[in-house]
């Protein structure tokens, strides 16, 4: 049966593992007939399973610092020699705060790992698409998926840096969809995905009541990983085609919700209590 990535190429940022986001997408790209490129950096690869999980599947892997543009531009390169030509796909995929990772508080963030962290998580997407334009290695009409998550535009308790660099992010990318899409029909669009559990998704200090509270909050349930393969194949594909600097949010609905009844009873529980310890 044709898949709906037939004959489509494309380069996945950012799968480390089983766990990661970009892994669920490469192995959903893969089955939809499409031609894929892994891309990760060399600690990422020597640290992860992605070396294992590329060979099982017959995927090349590709070491490259996103925040390098001379290693970006040595994986189109090497990407195009592989695969015959331009790609139609590109995933970013690509985060990291040390200031998460090292709990440190918004209020106390430290500057080095700041900057570090707008160059990884925002800025490399800047210079991926600069780089790719420079070489005109995205093919017409291709399309360009971002993932990002919701702390982008709404206030999140311990998201720390990374909710500045969801939000330039989400910037840039709409930025290269105008830009992008003016000059060679290629789409640019951000995915904004539920609380997942991977390695990036685990750096918060309170992240397990956070799956709970937003699986509760969203009338769906969390999207898991498979869920959000889905949202990214449909957007490489050309069912898609006018779509571009657009959010999509793969999260069950929980950016459109805002109470439900059993929060309130909760509230209610919680005040009963405070009644009964105060008579
Ligand atoms: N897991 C979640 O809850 C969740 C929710 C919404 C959005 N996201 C986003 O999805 C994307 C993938 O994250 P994930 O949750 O799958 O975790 P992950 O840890 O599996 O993926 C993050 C990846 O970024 C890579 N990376 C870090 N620095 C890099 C660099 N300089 N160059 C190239 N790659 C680099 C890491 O090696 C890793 O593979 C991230 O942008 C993340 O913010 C995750």
């Amino acid at each position: 049966m044709a898949g709906i990535l037939d004959g489509k190429k494309g380069i996945i940022f950012g799968a480390l593992d089983e766990r990661s986001l970009a892994w669920h997408v490469a192995a959903r790209c893969q089955a939809e007939g499409a031609q894929v490129v892994l891309s990760n950096t060399e600690t990422a690869i020597a640290l992860g399973s992605v070396a294992q999980l590329a060979a099982e599947h017959d995927m090349p892997l590709i070491a490259c610092d996103a925040t390098k543009p001379e290693d970006i531009t040595a994986l189109f390169t090497r990407t195009q020699a592989l695969l015959g030509g331009q790609v139609d796909s590109i995933l970013h995929a690509v985060a990291q705060s040390t200031n998460l990772r090292r709990h440190k508080s918004y209020e106390q963030a430290n500057y080095t790992y700041f900057q570090q962290t707008l160059d990884i998580s925002a800025l490399s997407l800047h210079k991926i698409l600069h780089t790719a334009m420079e070489m005109d290695a995205i093919a017409e009409n291709g399309s360009v998926v971002v993932l990002s998550y919701i702390a982008s535009e709404r206030y999140f308790y311990g998201y720390n840096d990374m909710a500045d660099a969801k939000a330039m992010l989400e910037s840039i990318a709409r930025q290269f969809g105008a830009l992008y899409g003016r000059k060679k029909g290629v789409r640019v669009n951000v995915v904004s995905q539920s609380p997942t559990p991977t390695k990036a998704g685990g750096g918060w200090k309170e992240i397990d009541f956070f799956y709970r509270y937003s699986d509760h909050l969203s009338p769906l349930g969390n999207a898991d990983a498979d869920d959000c393969a889905g949202v990214c194949v449909a957007l490489f594909s050309d069912l898609m085609r006018k779509v571009t600097m657009q959010t999509i949010y793969s999260d069950g609905g929980f950016g459109r919700t805002i109470l439900t009844p059993e929060l309130v009873d909760d509230y209610r529980e919680v005040d009963s209590r405070k009644l009964k310890e105060e008579s």
